[in-house]
């Protein structure tokens, strides 16, 4: 694979500790389709994309990039790239169609063949166990506003456990439980799409439950390298107003501090705490759960990727509801500069400090980046060619601003690229392309576009050093 590096000094002048590891990162609904196959059941995402007005011109995940089929020629393409390492998740409802209960093996065979085959080629797999894709089986018995679903999530732990943990080391129990919680119940912007505030606060809670009744089964079943993965964003107030601090520090709390802090304290912050009160939408806490859910873990996944600025005042006619709970008065300004086709900026000092942040508030705990990457308008070009100029910025400049905090002490063991592969971007469809390697809907022709060569580049300067 040639060099197509637009910025070979940066490349080269990035230089990582010896066992450091390159991976990238996909999703079960958004790279699989199949979703009628060898007996899945029905996911909230099924039911939420083939709902009018949800999702981007009605985008669904049915068919997506065929990753359920074509998975032999996708781990090749990561062999291609030089991943060690590759991060998955696994489908509840193609395990449990019913959420509970009945096993189906055809499903559980799909990942001992995917996992089999990443072994084959020498790529490590690290296994997600929820990437929002809940069994619509449990959604209708209330989701994750049932107590009941944290319990029923510990169960297909262990079962998947007892499915792959002769093969799979790296244990992650859920994707991002702020955007299951809040984008899914409080904005409704995602899967099962519920507005209330309740309902938000309850999901909060049962993930995080959930994640620590999980955790414990996984452990009896001698699971050693545990973690669950975080999405960041650094908030900051457009003034020091005190109410533009207020609302700064807020947003923070539900987006940052109410996932990462009772993980690594086993308390929610009081502040937060006071916040869903006063907003009617108490955390419903049970004796116990908070041991539960901040018994140790091995490692901490981190996803980022922008900051935000926002100022307290009355959101605008027109701007999309609020995320988070009790936040109508919070409106979050456009980012300046560049902006990625989502419509967010790129910070790559603010990963660095964010970084930091993470390293004093867990200290001990090894971070594992588990997604970073930016979505922009690619086109194949006329030599066959995908030059996404600006990924490869991107890229380049968040692995510096990864090894700016790693040079400050910061203890950071590996990065996943967000996405191997272009894939369906949830409300977003398939306009959202993140891939290193591009995919054509039509056909199903993966390239590899010039991100995923200067990744490769990377990766080879790593190893030969
Ligand atoms: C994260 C999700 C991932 C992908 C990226 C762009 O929030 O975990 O599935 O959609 O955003």
């Amino acid at each position: 694979m040639s060099s197509t590096d637009s910025r070979p000094e940066l490349a080269a002048g990035l230089t990582f500790p010896p066992g450091f590891f390159f991976g990238a990162a996909t999703a079960a609904y958004q790279i699989e389709g199949a979703v009628d196959v060898d007996g899945r059941g029905p996911s909230i995402w099924d039911t939420f994309s083939h709902t009018p007005g949800r999702t981007f011109q009605g985008h669904t995940g049915d068919v997506a990039v065929e990753h359920y089929t074509r998975y032999p020629e996708d781990v090749a393409l990561m062999k291609e790239l030089g991943l060690s390492a590759y991060r998955f998740s696994v489908s509840w409802p193609r395990v449990l169609p019913e959420g509970a209960g009945r096993v189906e093996q055809r499903g559980l065979d799909f990942y001992r063949r995917l996992v089999d085959e990443l072994l084959e080629q020498g790529i490590d797999p690290w296994l997600t166990l929820y990437h929002w894709d809940l069994p619509q089986a449990l959604q209708d018995r209330g989701g994750w506003t049932s107590r009941d679903t944290s319990a029923r999530f510990a169960d297909y732990a262990g079962i998947v456990h007892d499915a792959l943990g002769d093969r799979v080391r790296h244990w992650s129990t859920l994707n991002e439980p702020m955007v299951s919680a809040l984008l899914g119940h409080q904005s409704g912007a995602h899967a099962p799409g519920v507005r209330d505030a309740v309902s938000a606060s309850r999901a909060v809670h049962h993930l995080l439950l959930g994640h620590g009744l999980a955790a414990g089964v996984l452990r009896e079943r001698g699971v050693d390298h545990l973690g669950i993965t975080l999405n960041f964003t650094p908030m900051s107030p457009a003034s020091d107003r005190p109410e533009d601090v207020d609302a700064a520090r807020r947003l923070d709390g539900q987006q940052n501090r109410m996932f990462l802090v009772p993980l690594v304290t086993g308390a929610y912050p009081e502040d937060v705490v006071a916040d869903l009160a006063a907003a009617g939408a108490p955390l419903p806490v049970e004796d116990g759960d908070l041991e539960v859910i901040g018994a140790p873990l091995d490692w901490l996944g981190v996803n980022y990727y922008f900051e935000e600025t926002v100022r307290a005042g009355a959101r605008p006619e027109g701007m999309p509801p609020t995320s988070f709970i009790g936040g109508e008065d919070v409106v979050e300004l456009d980012p300046e500069g560049v902006t990625t086709t989502m419509g967010w900026g790129v910070s790559p000092e603010a990963f660095t400090r964010l970084l930091c942040w993470i390293g004093e508030q867990a200290p001990g705990l090894p971070l594992v980046i588990t997604e970073n990457g930016s979505a922009w308008e690619d086109e194949v070009s006329a030599d066959g060619a995908v030059h996404d100029a600006q990924r490869v910025d991107f890229l380049l400049r968040h692995l510096a601003a990864l090894r700016t905090a790693m040079a400050d002490g910061v203890d950071v063991r590996g990065y996943f690229a967000w996405s191997l592969l272009d894939n369906y971007e949830w409300a977003r469809g398939y306009a959202q392309r993140f891939g290193l390697v591009h995919v054509d809907y039509e056909t199903q022709r993966r390239t590899v576009k010039d991100s995923g060569r200067v990744y490769a580049d990377v990766i080879r300067h790593h190893r030969e050093r």
